[in-house]
């Protein structure tokens, strides 16, 4: 398992003032254009999970790089899934948010039907930075009745402090 983790992150691209000056960018699509980084990363996600929450009963992805790992999670786990979106994008009755990022602002969305009452949910997406997207997700599923069992993320920056701003369990297998 440590194998595969720094096998993982030793495929997990860097650039520096990408999308702006002063970010160093870290890119999960370096690792998903590699089919061993693939395989491991969804065997350390569905490991992960099946040890430490295996009452979970929806997995919640975040828009747009949480959906890689939505399907993935669910159809291993054998539970389903939801999509938590930028505004605009999801039909039905919604509830939105607005958050802030470490390089601008969005709104969330999720589907009210999407989660039951008393549902136990993991939220997933590829990194955490300054938490804005996650706390914002947490928000949203509470709002609607879920219980939140963790975030989960692929890479954690750990300088931007996001996970002091989540008062829920968060899990990072990569951390920079
Ligand atoms: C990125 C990333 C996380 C979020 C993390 O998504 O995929 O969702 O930012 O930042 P935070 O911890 O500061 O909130 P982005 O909003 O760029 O959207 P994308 O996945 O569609 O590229
Ligand atoms: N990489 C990918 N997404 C991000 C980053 C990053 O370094 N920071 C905020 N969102």
């Amino acid at each position: 398992s440590a194998d595969k983790l720094d096998y993982v992150k030793s495929k997990i691209g860097e650039y520096a003032d990408f999308p702006k000056k002063g970010i160093v960018f870290r890119d999960i699509f370096g690792a998903l254009t590699d089919g061993k980084a693939c395989v491991y990363l969804r065997d350390l996600l569905v490991r992960h999970i099946r040890d430490k929450y295996p009452d979970v009963e929806l997995i919640v992805g975040l828009d747009s790089r949480g959906f890689l790992f939505n399907l993935l999670l669910a159809t291993e786990l054998g539970v389903g899934c939801a999509p938590i979106r930028k505004k605009g994008k999801l039909a039905g009755e919604v509830i939105s948010v607005e958050y802030q990022l470490e390089y601008g602002s969005d709104v969330f969305e999720l589907q009210r039907a999407a989660i039951k009452p008393g549902q136990k949910v993991v939220i997933v997406d590829d990194l955490l930075a300054t938490g804005g997207s996650l706390l914002a997700a947490t928000a949203l599923v509470r709002k609607v009745g879920g219980v939140v069992l963790e975030s989960l993320v692929v890479i954690e920056l750990v300088g931007l402090g996001g996970r002091k701003k989540l008062d829920s369990n968060v899990h990072s297998l990569i951390q920079y």
